[in-house]
C-alpha cells in the first residue's frame, strides 16, 4: 500500500481517505467510510470509475489493448495453451504442472454427463427457444440436481461445484442445439478434447461416426480461451452479486447468463451477425454507417466499441487471425463476409468512429466464425456462456473466499416524491 491519500473538502472540512495500490493499473481511493463520515454516497452509474472488488485474476489495460490472465498475456495463452489449462489457470491461479493438468482434465471429464432428469427440463421448451433462455433455466435447475456442492463455506464443495459447471456446459448447450433441430442428445466422449467433444455432441448424430476436423477445433479452442475471462464485466459483476447474498453457484451462474445475454455485452456477436446480414450488400454499408452516427437513431453498429478497450480489442486481433484461417480452411463464400470485411475498412477509417476510438470487438469477428463453421446465430452467445463460465466460476471462488467479503448492496441517488399521505382511491 503507498503512502498516499486523498482528500475530499465538503462545505468547509477535509476528509482524507487511503490511496490502495494494485499490482499494476490505477490506484483507487478506499471510500469505504465515507457515508459514517460526511453522510454523502458517491455517485457513478454504470460504474465507470469504481472498482467493486479486490482481484488477482485478470488484468486489462485498455489503452493499451493488454489483456492478461494471472499474468499471461491473452495472445501468448490463445496461442499456445489449451482451455482446459487456461480453466486451471483461472482457478488456481498457476499453469499446471503436467500431472496436475492430467488430473483437472480427468476430473472435468468425468463430470460431462448430466443426469437423465435433467432432459427432461428441455422437453419443456418450445423447439424454437432460444439456447440462452434454456440455459437459464437448466444451469438454475442444476442446484436441485447438486446437494453435495452447495455449501460454499467449504472450498472443496466449491471446487466440486465449479468442475461440474465447467464440465457440463458443452453438453447442456449442445443439448440445446439438438433440441431446436429435433435431434437426438449426444452423450459426451470424454476421450475427446473438451472442444473436439464438444462439436461432436453439437455436429455429431448418433448413426454416423464424427471426425473432428482440427482446423474448427483449434479455431474453438481459440474462441473458448478468448471468452474465458475479462474481469469485472456485467455478466461476471452479476455473478458476484449473486453470489455476494450466499446464493448458490448455479444460481449464480444462471444469473451471469441471463446478464450476458444483452445486446450490450455477450449477445453482442449475434446482433452483429444479424446486423451484417441485415445490411446484406456492401453497397448499403454507408445508409448504416450514416445511421451509426446519427444521434436521433438510436442504431449502434453491433461488434464495434468497447466499455475499457479505447485502442484495440487483443482478443479481437487474435479473433481476426483465426477467421482468416477458419474462413480459408473452409473455403466458405458468403455475402455476410463480403459486408463484414467492408464494414471494418470502412469504419476503421472513418473519422467518427476513429475519434470515439470504435474498434471492432471480439464479437464482430467470433460471429463471423462461427457463422462459417455453422453455427445458427442464435447459438452465438450460448458458446460465450459456455467459455465464460470458467470466469464466473474463478471470480466467485475468489470472492467467497475473502475473508472481506459482504453482500453486494449499492446505494442511490434518490429523485422520487418526498413523503405524502396516502388519498384513498374514491377521494384521487
Ligand atoms: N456504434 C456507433 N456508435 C457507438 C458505438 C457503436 N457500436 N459504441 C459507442 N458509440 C458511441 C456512442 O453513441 C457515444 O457517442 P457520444 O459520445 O456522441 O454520445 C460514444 O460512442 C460512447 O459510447 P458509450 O455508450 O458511452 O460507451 P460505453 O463504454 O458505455 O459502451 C459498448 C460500450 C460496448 C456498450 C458500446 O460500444 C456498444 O453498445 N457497442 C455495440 C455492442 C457491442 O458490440 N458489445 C460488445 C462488447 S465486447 C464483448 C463483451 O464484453 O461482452
Amino acid at each position: 500500500m503507498t503512502e498516499q491519500t486523498a482528500t475530499l473538502g465538503v462545505d468547509g472540512s477535509n476528509f482524507t481517505y487511503p490511496v490502495l495500490d494494485g499490482t499494476v493499473g490505477p490506484e483507487v481511493v478506499d471510500i469505504r467510510k465515507l457515508y459514517g463520515q460526511t453522510g454523502m454516497f458517491t455517485y457513478d452509474p454504470g460504474f465507470t470509475s469504481t472498482a467493486s472488488c479486490e482481484s488477482a485474476i485478470t488484468y486489462i489495460d485498455g489503452e493499451k489493448g493488454i489483456l492478461l490472465h494471472r499474468g499471461y498475456p491473452i495472445e501468448q495463452l490463445a496461442e499456445k495453451s489449451t482451455f482446459m489449462e487456461v480453466s486451471y489457470l483461472l482457478l488456481h491461479g498457476e499453469l499446471p504442472t503436467k500431472s496436475e493438468l492430467d488430473e483437472f482434465v480427468y476430473t472435468i471429464s468425468r463430470h460431462t454427463m448430466v443426469h437423465e432428469q435433467l432432459a427432461t427440463f428441455y422437453r419443456g421448451f418450445r423447439r424454437d427457444a432460444h439456447p440462452m433462455a434454456i440455459l437459464c433455466g437448466v444451469v438454475g435447475a442444476l442446484s436441485s440436481f447438486y446437494h453435495d456442492s452447495t455449501d460454499i463455506t467449504d472450498p472443496a464443495q466449491r471446487m466440486i461445484a465449479s468442475h461440474r459447471l465447467i464440465a457440463k456446459m458443452p453438453t447442456l448447450v449442445a443439448m440445446a442445439f439438438k433440441y431446436s433441430l429435433g435431434q437426438p442428445f449426444m452423450f459426451p466422449q470424454n476421450s475427446l478434447s473438451y472442444t473436439g467433444n464438444f462439436l461432436r455432441m453439437t455436429f455429431g448424430v448418433p448413426a454416423e461416426p464424427y471426425e473432428v476436423n482440427p482446423i474448427i477445433e483449434n479455431a474453438m479452442r481459440r474462441i473458448f480461451i478468448l471468452h474465458a475471462d475479462h474481469e469485472q464485466n456485467a455478466s461476471t459483476s452479476t455473478v458476484r452479486l449473486a453470489g455476494s447474498s450466499g446464493a448458490n453457484p448455479f444460481a449464480c451462474i444462471a444469473a451471469g447468463i441471463a446478464c450476458l445475454w444483452g445486446p450490450a455485452h455477450g449477445g453482442a456477436n449475434e446482433a452483429a451477425l444479424n446486423m451484417l446480414r441485415e445490411i446484406g450488400d456492401v453497397k448499403r454499408i454507408p445508409e448504416y454507417i450514416a445511421r451509426a452516427k446519427d444521434k436521433n437513431d438510436p442504431f449502434r453498429l453491433m461488434g464495434f466499441g468497447h466499455r475499457v478497450y479505447k485502442n484495440f480489442d487483443p482478443r479481437a486481433k487474435v479473433m481476426k487471425a483465426t477467421a482468416d484461417e477458419v474462413l480459408k480452411e473452409l473455403n466458405i463464400s458468403d455475402p455476410v463476409l463480403d459486408v463484414a470485411k467492408e464494414l471494418e475498412h470502412i469504419a476503421l477509417n472513418d473519422e467518427y468512429f476513429i475519434e470515439k476510438k470504435l474498434y471492432p470487438n471480439v464479437d464482430f469477428y467470433s460471429g463471423v466464425i462461427l457463422n462459417a463453421i455453422g453455427f445458427p446465430t442464435d447459438m452465438f452467445t450460448a458458446l460465450f456462456a459456455l467459455a465464460r463460465t470458467v470466469g464466473w466460476v474463478a471470480q466467485w471462488n475468489e470472492m467467497i473466499a475473502d475473508p472481506e467479503q459482504k453482500i453486494g448492496r449499492p446505494r442511490q441517488l434518490y429523485v422520487g416524491a418526498t413523503q405524502r399521505d396516502y388519498i384513498p382511491v374514491g377521494d384521487r
